[in-house]
């Protein structure tokens, strides 16, 4: 750990500013520090004051009490968005599922789980996996050269899966790229030039418009899509509210896209940097493993927050009624009581209890695709690649939500095919 980590004062250290995460990528040291000496820590000077958690048992026991720490009141600890809370109010849009609380998560969940089970993905296997072979095979057709990984494998792979899972017209899915952009990215000044958070909610508007079009559509003409699942689903006897109906649409895009986008492309840096390893995941035994420690080391959500409904006390630790809660899942993912030599990226470590997708009742609804996708990328691709060699530095978003990679340069070689 250096020294300037080591020796300034646990509040000084830095772990939620956008800025220290577009310039310096995941404050491991930071956490290591936190995990070890002060793993509940109140950061109360900050502009939104905090709680940060860093222990991998106590984000656990945390997300598995869900009516004493609320997802409703807040899902991110953003000072953006708490200035900007009057402006996105006056677009009345209702929660989606992660920002829901019971019993209204518990019905509106149910809509989903059902899809979105190993068994019923079965069906869809063969789609992802030919979308997954043609951006390969798109890839590797140039045989040789520099080229931005995220561009042509890490963006469109979940982009396609999305849009093809939710039935949107393939003319339409760059649209849910920019969509996502907007929405995710609206820290960073080059998916948001001009006033900020007000950028997402334009980007919200735009997609709830295009996707009303969609739903009108579905009601009299249904598929076996996921905006017919939504249109014509019913809670208690009575279908959704249309606006619930985008809602749904709407988290879909926004979860299922810049999360896997990152984890591949934070995959492929850390199979760069760890040449063995590479080597050892073309080995399609090493796939499943090799998929889950991607998934522990590259963690692409930073945190989600949890609003404390009323006074108690936890480990220890008075927390009041009100008070804000960030879940630091990168942090519970190199936690040394977990993870034997957690800073050592192997695929083939086993067990690997990550908790990249959260845990308990919000535990992500798109694990399970997320995976399939992640698995058909690199079985795909690894084998291959002759060469492959970084071009230059990633390009990292400006976010505390998503450990982003705008842009990842690569330098690669195809093996000749006989
Ligand atoms: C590597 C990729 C992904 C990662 C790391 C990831 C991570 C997460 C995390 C940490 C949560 C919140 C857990 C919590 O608050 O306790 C979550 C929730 C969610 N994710 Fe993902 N996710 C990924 C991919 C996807 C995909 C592909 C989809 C959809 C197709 C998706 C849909 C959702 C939904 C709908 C929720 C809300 C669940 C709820 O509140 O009940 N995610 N995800």
């Amino acid at each position: 750990m250096s020294v300037a980590a080591e020796i300034i004062s646990l509040d000084r250290l830095d772990v939620i500013t956008p800025d220290s995460f577009q310039s310096q990528g995941y404050p491991h040291e930071a956490w290591t520090r936190l995990r070890r000496e002060s793993p509940i820590h109140h950061f109360g000077d900050s502009e939104v004051p905090f709680w940060a958690i860093t222990k991998h048992a106590d984000i656990t026991a945390i997300s598995k009490q869900p009516d004493l720490f609320l997802n409703g009141p807040r899902l991110f600890v953003n000072p953006l968005v708490e200035r900007s809370k009057s402006e996105a109010d006056d677009f009345p849009r209702p929660p989606t599922l992660i920002e829901m609380d019971n019993p209204q998560h518990r019905s509106y969940r149910k809509i989903i789980s059902s899809r979105f089970t190993p068994a019923a993905l079965k069906k869809i296997h063969t789609d992802v996996d030919r979308i997954a072979r043609k951006i390969v095979d798109d890839l590797l057709a140039e045989g040789e050269g520099e080229v931005d990984f995220v561009e042509k494998v890490a963006a469109p792979l979940p982009i396609a899966v999305i849009g093809w899972l939710l039935g949107v017209p393939e003319d339409d899915w760059p649209k849910l790229y920019d969509w996502t952009n907007r929405m995710i990215g609206f820290d960073d000044p080059e998916f948001n030039p001009t006033d900020l958070e007000s950028e997402g909610t334009r980007a919200m508007v735009e997609l709830f418009t295009y996707f009303s079009e969609l739903v009108e559509e579905r009601r009299t003409n249904p598929q076996d899509d996921l905006i017919s699942l939504f249109t014509h689903a019913e809670i208690d006897g009575e279908k959704l509210p249309q606006l619930d109906v985008l809602s749904y649409c709407q988290i879909i895009v926004g979860a299922g896209n810049e999360t896997t986008r990152n984890a591949t492309s934070g995959g492929m840096l850390a199979l760069i940097q760890n040449k063995d390893e590479m080597h050892k995941l073309t080995d399609p035994a090493h796939l499943r493993t090799g998929i889950e420690e991607i998934l522990r080391w590259t963690s692409p959500v930073i945190h989600f927050a949890r609003t404390l409904d009323r006074d108690t006390v936890f480990n220890g630790h008075p927390f009041a009624k009100g008070e804000v809660l960030a879940l630091y899942y990168p942090s519970a993912n190199r936690d040394e009581d977990i993870f034997e030599d957690p800073f050592a990226f192997r695929v083939d470590r086993f067990p690997n209890r990550h908790l990249a997708f959260g845990v308990g009742e919000h535990v992500c609804a798109g694990a399970h695709i997320a995976r399939l996708e992640l698995e058909m990328a690199f079985k795909y691709l690894l084998p291959r690649l002759e060469e492959v060699e970084l071009a230059g530095e990633p390009d990292r978003l400006r976010s505390n939500l998503i450990g982003g990679i705008k842009r990842l340069p690569i330098h690669f070689k195809a093996k000749q095919t006989v």
